[in-house]
C-alpha cells in the first residue's frame, strides 16, 4: 500500500494482492486516499448536474435497464428546449457543470448535438459541458469538441475482451470502445472511462487488469459503480457487486490515479444508503445529482430501484450539502476541471 502510495502504480500481482487481502488494508488505503486527495483538490467535492436527455438506445447490453431489446421500458426524448431549460434550473441552483447522457440514439445527430451545445455554451459560458453519448466516429467526437464540449464519459465497461462478450452482444466491439477513449483524449477532451463492479464473470485478475489499464490510460476522470441487476433484462438474476468493493476500488484508483475526478456513483448510493459518503470518504472527490424533468427521471432505470428523488436530485442540493459536510468535505459550485496536464 505504501509502494502504492509513493509511486502511483503496483504491478499485477500487487494489485491483486490488495484486492484479494482488502479487508486488512481498507481503511488505511482510505486515509492514504483521502490525504492525497486533500492534497490535489483540497476538501472540495465538485457536483455535475445530470441532464438525461435519452433513453433511446440502438444497443443491447445484457446488463442495461434501457437496452434496446427491453420492451417494457417508456421511451423518452428531450426536446433541445427541455435540456436548455434542465440546464438553466441546474444554473440557478448552482451547477457549473452540466452531464449530457443517453442511450446511443441516432435522433440525435451530429448536427442535433451541435446546436444543444452551442447553446448551452451561449448562454453558460462559465459552464463546462460533459457528453455521455456513447461510441461515435472521431469526426463526430470533433465537431461536438469544436462546439464546445469539454469532457467525455464512456466507461469501457471491462479491460477483458472475452468478459466484453459475455457482457454484450456480438455486434459491439471491444476494440472499439478502447479506440474511442484514446480517441476522446487525443482530441483534448478531459476524458472518463470507467467500469461496472461485480459485473458478471468479473473476477479480481480482470479488477487488476483494470487498475493496470487505467493507469495506462491516463483519464481525468474514473466512474466506477456496482453492477446492479435490473428486472427486464438478461442479468436479472446475477447478483449485484458489492458497495464494500467498490469503495475500496475508488481509495485504488485514487492512489493510482492522484488527480482523477472520481464520483461517488449513483449506483453506490442506490445499492448502499451511506455508499456516497463512504465513497468521499475513501477517495471520491464528484457527485453527479439528477437534473432532468421530474417526469422522465423514473423513466431513465439502467438498473433496479435507481435513486431519482431526495438527495439524489439536484433540487435536494442542500440536503446533499449537509451530508456531505458529515464527512468533512465540502460541496462546491465550481467548474471543477482537471487540475493537471491533459
Ligand atoms: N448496474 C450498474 N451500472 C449499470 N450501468 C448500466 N447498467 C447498469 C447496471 N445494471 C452503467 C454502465 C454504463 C453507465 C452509464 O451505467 O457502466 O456505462
Ligand atoms: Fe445502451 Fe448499453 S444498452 S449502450
Amino acid at each position: 500500500m505504501d509502494r502504492l502510495a509513493k509511486n502511483s502504480v503496483l504491478d499485477r500481482d500487487g494489485y491483486l494482492t490488495l484486492i484479494r487481502n482488502r479487508d486488512s488494508v481498507r481503511e488505511y488505503a482510505a486515509g492514504l486516499a483521502t490525504e492525497i486527495k486533500r492534497q490535489h483538490y483540497g476538501d472540495r467535492v465538485f457536483i455535475r448536474g445530470l441532464i438525461e436527455f435519452t433513453n433511446n438506445c440502438r444497443n443491447n447490453c445484457y446488463y442495461c435497464g434501457i437496452r434496446s431489446g427491453n420492451g417494457c421500458v417508456e421511451r423518452y426524448r428531450l426536446s433541445p428546449q427541455d435540456i436548455l431549460c434542465c440546464a438553466d434550473s441546474g444554473y440557478e441552483l448552482g451547477f457549473r457543470t452540466f452531464v449530457l447522457q443517453g442511450g446511443e440514439d441516432a435522433a440525435y445527430t451530429d448536427d442535433a448535438l451541435v446546436d444543444i451545445i452551442s447553446e448551452i455554451r451561449r448562454k453558460h459560458p462559465d459552464c463546462a459541458i460533459t457528453l455521455s453519448v456513447g461510441e461515435r466516429s472521431r469526426e463526430s467526437y470533433r465537431r461536438l469538441k469544436e462546439a464546445g464540449a469539454d469532457r467525455y464519459l464512456l466507461r469501457h465497461e471491462t479491460v477483458n475482451p472475452l468478459h466484453y462478450k459475455k457482457l454484450h452482444p456480438a455486434d459491439m466491439s471491444h476494440a472499439n470502445r478502447l479506440k474511442c477513449l484514446y480517441t476522446l483524449k487525443e482530441l483534448g477532451y478531459q476524458t472518463g472511462a470507467g467500469f461496472m463492479v461485480g459485473s458478471p464473470g468479473q473476477t479480481d485478475e480482470d479488477l487488476a487488469d483494470e487498475m493496470l489499464f487505467l493507469k495506462e490510460l491516463d483519464p481525468q476522470m474514473v466512474g466506477i459503480g456496482p453492477f446492479i441487476p435490473h428486472k427486464d433484462t438478461p442479468f436479472c438474476d446475477e447478483k449485484p457487486g458489492s458497495a464494500e468493493l467498490t469503495v475500496f476500488l475508488l481509495s485504488l484508483i485514487r492512489l493510482t490515479l492522484p488527480r482523477v475526478l472520481l464520483p461517488a456513483t449513483t449506483a453506490l448510493g442506490t445499492i448502499d444508503p451511506a455508499g456516497r459518503e463512504k465513497g468521499i470518504l475513501a477517495g471520491a472527490n464528484v457527485l453527479m445529482p439528477n437534473l432532468s424533468p421530474a417526469s422522465v427521471r423514473n423513466k431513465y432505470l439502467l438498473y433496479d430501484n435507481k435513486l431519482c428523488t431526495g438527495e439524489e436530485a439536484a433540487q435536494c442540493i442542500e440536503c446533499l450539502k449537509s451530508r456531505i459536510a458529515g464527512t468533512g468535505f465540502k460541496i462546491v459550485t465550481e467548474r471543477g476541471d482537471y487540475n493537471g496536464k491533459i
